[in-house]
C-alpha cells in the first residue's frame, strides 16, 4: 500500500515557536504612532493587548517556549497530519509530489486555533476577563470563541456582515462555544454607526470589524482585543505548522522544492513558510509562494506603505503592502482573504524576494477546490482554494519545464460550513472579480499623507 499520511506522536509536538524576526537579513521598519510619527512603544499598545503578548510582538528572540497549558490544548488535534495528495497528483498528471498539512482537523476546522489558544491563555494569565475580536468568514471568530471558553473568558466577535449573512453556521458555532456574535458594521460602536450613517447597506469589511472590536475593548473594563492575523505574535504562534511539517518531511527523507499557502492577513502562509524562510536565508534552495485573490491583491498590486490596519485608524501605522485602510473588497466568498493589508513580516519577506506572491480569481480557485474535493475527498474552505489554484499552477509549470518537483502547502481549513459558496459556484453564480485600476488611485489617496517607509 502506498503511504499517504505522515504522523507525529503527541510527544513529538514542537515545544517552541519559531520567530523569523531573529533571522531577517535586514531589519523591518517599525510600526509608527500615528500622532507622533515615532515608533510605537509597548505602552502605546497596552490599551489593546496585555503586556505578555506585547513582549512577544516586539521580540526578536529566535525560539519562544510554548507554555504547558497551551500544549495541553494543542494536543487535542496537533501534531496535524502531513498528507500526500496522491489522487490529486494523478488527476493533474504532472511530475510533482504534493504534500499538505491538514489544518482542517482542528475543532474549529482551520489553522486559526493555533493562535487563538495562546492568545486566550496569555490574556487569562494577565488577568483579562473578556476579549473582543473581528472575523471575516467566521473561522477566526469561532476559534477565539472556543479558546476563550477553554480559558474561562467572555468573548464577543464582530463578524463582517456579508459573511454573517452568507454563513449562519459559523455564528452558531461561536454561540455554541459561548461567545456573542454581532454583524458588523453594528450600532454598538461609534465606528460602526459612522459607517452605517454613510452606507446603511454596507457589506462590512475586516477593516471595519477590527475598528469595532478595538473600540469595544478600549471602552470596556478588563477587556482586551485579539487580532486573528497580520501581527508578529500571530505569525509566531502559527509557526508550529511549518515546524511540524519540517519534522514530517524529514521522516520521509524529503525536502520541498516549493512551499505554498493562501494569504489573507498572512498568518497561515507565514506559519507554514517561516521555518523554510529561515532555511532559505541560510542557503537552502526553496521557492516560497503566497496566493491571494485578484479582488484583494495587496501584495501583487498594492503599494508598500505605512497604513492603518483598520478603517477607524485605531491601530498603529504598519509598514505593509496595502490597498488602503478604506478599501471595501468585493464580496467574494473567501471572507478570510478580504483584508486590505498584508502582514508586515510577509510584506518584508516579499520585498526581500524571499517569497513570491501570486493572485488568482475566485472562479479559478473554486475550479481547483472542486477538483480537489472530487479527488481527495476533503472539501476545502474557499480561502484554501486559493492555494490549491497556486498548486495547480505550479504543477503545470513543472510539466512545462520538464522538472520533477516536491510541493508542500498548507491546507488551511475545511469548507463544510461554507457550502453556500460551493452552491453559488456550482450554479454558475460566481464572478471573477479583478481589482479595477482606479482602486489603486483611491488607495494611494488614502495613504498619501502618511510617513513613507
Ligand atoms: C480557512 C482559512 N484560510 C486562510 C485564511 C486567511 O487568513 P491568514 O492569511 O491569516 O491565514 C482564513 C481567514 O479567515 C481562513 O479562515
Amino acid at each position: 500500500m502506498e503511504q499517504v499520511k505522515t504522523l507525529l506522536e503527541d510527544h513529538e509536538i514542537p515545544r517552541q515557536w519559531y520567530n523569523v524576526m531573529a533571522d531577517l537579513p535586514t531589519p523591518m521598519k517599525p510600526p509608527l504612532h500615528p500622532g507622533t510619527g515615532q515608533p510605537v512603544t509597548p505602552q502605546d499598545l497596552a490599551a489593546i493587548f496585555p503586556m505578555n503578548i506585547i513582549e512577544q510582538e516586539v521580540s526578536s528572540q529566535r525560539w519562544i517556549d510554548i507554555p504547558e497549558e497551551v500544549l495541553q490544548k494543542y494536543i487535542l488535534w496537533r501534531p496535524s497530519p502531513l498528507y500526500r495528495a496522491r489522487n490529486f497528483e494523478k488527476l493533474l498528471g504532472c511530475p510533482v509530489q504534493i504534500y499538505y498539512k491538514h489544518e482542517g482537523v482542528s475543532p474549529a476546522g482551520s489553522h486559526k486555533p493555533n493562535a487563538a489558544i495562546p492568545m486566550a491563555y496569555y490574556n487569562k494569565v494577565a488577568g483579562t476577563k473578556r476579549m473582543t475580536t473581528e472575523t471575516g468568514a467566521g473561522q477566526w471568530g469561532s476559534a477565539l470563541a472556543m479558546a476563550c471558553q477553554m480559558f474561562d473568558l467572555v468573548c464577543r466577535v464582530y463578524m463582517v456582515k456579508v459573511s454573517y449573512e452568507q454563513k449562519p453556521y459559523r455564528r452558531l458555532m461561536m454561540n455554541t462555544w459561548g461567545a456573542e456574535c454581532i454583524a458588523s458594521p453594528s450600532n454598538l460602536t461609534q465606528a460602526g454607526r459612522n459607517v452605517l450613517a454613510e452606507h446603511p447597506d454596507s457589506p462590512g469589511s475586516l477593516g471595519i470589524a477590527i475598528s469595532e472590536a478595538i473600540e469595544d475593548a478600549v471602552n470596556s473594563p478588563n477587556t482586551h482585543y485579539g487580532l486573528g492575523s497580520v501581527l508578529n505574535h500571530v505569525i509566531l504562534y502559527q509557526s508550529i505548522i511549518g515546524l511540524e511539517a519540517q519534522k514530517q518531511m524529514k521522516k520521509l527523507g524529503l525536502y520541498p522544492d516549493v512551499v505554498m499557502g493562501c494569504c489573507g492577513g498572512g498568518s497561515n502562509f507565514a506559519g507554514i513558510s517561516t521555518p523554510f524562510v529561515c532555511d532559505k536565508i541560510h542557503g537552502k534552495e526553496v521557492k516560497i509562494v503566497g496566493a491571494e485573490p485578484t479582488s484583494c491583491p495587496s501584495m501583487t498590486k498594492g503599494p508598500f506603505a505605512y497604513d492603518f490596519g483598520d478603517l477607524a485608524k485605531s491601530t498603529p501605522l504598519l509598514p505593509m503592502y496595502t490597498l488602503g485602510h478604506d478599501y471595501i473588497p468585493a464580496p467574494i466568498h473567501a471572507g478570510g482573504l478580504r483584508y486590505h493589508g498584508m502582514a508586515p513580516i510577509v510584506s518584508h519577506l516579499v520585498r526581500e524576494k524571499l517569497i513570491e506572491p501570486r493572485a488568482y480569481d475566485q472562479l479559478k480557485t473554486f475550479e481547483a477546490g472542486v477538483k480537489w474535493a472530487r479527488s481527495e475527498g476533503f472539501i476545502p474552505a474557499p480561502e484554501t482554494n486559493h492555494v490549491l489554484a497556486a498548486v495547480v499552477d505550479e504543477a503545470m509549470r513543472a510539466r512545462e519545464e520538464g522538472k520533477e518537483k516536491i510541493i508542500l502547502f498548507n491546507w488551511s481549513g475545511h469548507g463544510l460550513v461554507d457550502l453556500v459558496s460551493y452552491d453559488a459556484y456550482l450554479s454558475g453564480k460566481l464572478e471573477a472579480y479583478e481589482l479595477p485600476d482606479h482602486e489603486i488611485e483611491r488607495a494611494l489617496k488614502a495613504i498619501k499623507d502618511f510617513p513613507k517607509p
